[in-house]
């Protein structure tokens, strides 16, 4: 073979391998709850905030930023892997403008939901808002970077959207005005179709690579462990059926709408296989605790509660959650390669 061949081979290859033509990811978006807030919650009035020690023991400096864990979170080593910067901005931080977030920006709130009743609990940003708070962000961009060069990066950037845990652990269980109003599996087909709102909506608004978290083992995180009443070995089997049940569903939606929408690279991530094989085989990951969280007793606290306390654990690369919820930075660091190596390669 000539490499004249060889050379067109290669740029068949790249064709296929990148049909929208970009080889790149410019920029990483992010959309979601406290599992991707870099902390915009700290601008807002309400009590779902981590700004505080010992939030953010292990981040650069020792700065508590209102992620919730003692380092950075996954989408933050996920926007590193694509070669941009190591921590992805947060909105609502007045100390920052456009030319701040010409490379990754996140919109996300700690304690939201899809639902807008979720998102009502904490006052935090429901997920409309942080649509709201996209499409200014598009009208700056344009006046900064010119109309076409802010299209281009704003259909090349890479999407990630992840929430829905915080729907069924902070609403549906623990308040009654949805769970009296929808069994658990129409509630879950209510989460789905404001998902494909949502989709349709970031589509419409330039996005065309988009990829979507479904949600953990809920029944396994530290807290749910506790109320579960049996012994901390035990997850909530009940709320794990309902995670993977919920994820089934979302999957089915987004592999038929990225069907449905002409030239665009839909994707989603199971979080939940990874967090459980986690859970199931600490050890075979390096970790030695992933019943309780590091934080306070690990059991129950998260938030203000973690301040100060005596029985906060020594080194956090030890457990698989921060806090009872939350996951330390080294399992936000192994979820980012993790995905990187099973979902998120094909943006490369
Ligand atoms: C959530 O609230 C916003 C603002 O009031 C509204 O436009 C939207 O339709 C609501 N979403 C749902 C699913 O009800
Ligand atoms: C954390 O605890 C210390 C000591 O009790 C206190 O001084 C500080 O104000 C607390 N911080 C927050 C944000 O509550
Ligand atoms: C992802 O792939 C890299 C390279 O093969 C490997 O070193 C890493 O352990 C993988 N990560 C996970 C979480 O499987």
């Amino acid at each position: 073979m000539s490499l004249n061949w060889v050379y067109w081979l290669l740029l068949l290859a790249q064709t296929l391998l990148h049909p929208l033509g970009a080889a790149k990811v410019p920029s990483l978006v992010v959309f979601g709850d406290s599992s991707v807030d870099t902390g915009n919650n700290d601008y807002l009035t309400t009590i779902a905030r981590s700004n505080f020690e010992p939030y953010g023991r292990d981040f650069k400096g020792g700065v508590a930023t209102g992620r919730f864990s003692n380092g950075r979170l996954a989408t933050d080593f996920i926007s590193r892997n694509f070669g941009l910067p190591d921590t992805v901005p947060p909105y609502l931080n007045p100390a920052l403008s456009i030319q701040d977030f010409t490379s990754g920006v996140c919109f996300a709130s700690a304690a939201t939901g899809y639902d807008n009743a979720t998102s009502d609990v904490f006052s935090v940003l429901p997920l409309w808002r942080q649509l709201e708070y996209f499409k200014d962000y598009q009208s700056k961009l344009k006046i900064f970077q010119g109309e076409a060069k802010a299209q281009q990066m704003l259909s090349e950037a890479l999407y990630i959207i992840s929430l829905g845990t915080n729907d069924f652990l902070e609403n549906y269980y623990a308040l009654s005005s949805r769970s009296s109003e929808f069994t658990v599996d129409k509630y879950e087909d209510y989460l789905v179709s404001i998902a494909k709102d949502f989709l349709n909506d970031m589509y419409h608004l330039g996005a065309r690579k988009v990829n979507v978290a479904g949600i953990p083992p809920m029944g396994c995180l530290p807290l749910e462990r506790v109320m579960t009443l049996k012994s901390v070995n035990s997850c909530n089997q009940e709320y794990n059926k309902v995670a993977s049940d919920f994820n089934s569903k979302l999957q089915n939606m987004i592999s038929n709408l990225g069907k449905e929408l002409p030239d665009v690279q839909f994707s989603y991530s199971n979080l939940y296989d990874l967090f459980m094989d986690v859970v199931k085989n600490p050890t075979s990951y390096g970790f030695e605790n992933a019943a309780s969280g590091c934080c306070a007793t690990g059991m129950f606290e998260m938030g203000y509660m973690c301040n100060r306390s005596l029985f906060t654990c020594r080194d956090a690369n030890r457990y698989v959650f921060w806090d009872a919820i939350h996951p330390t930075e080294r399992m936000n660091s192994l979820i980012a390669s993790y995905l990187m190596n099973t979902t998120l390669y094909v943006y490369m």
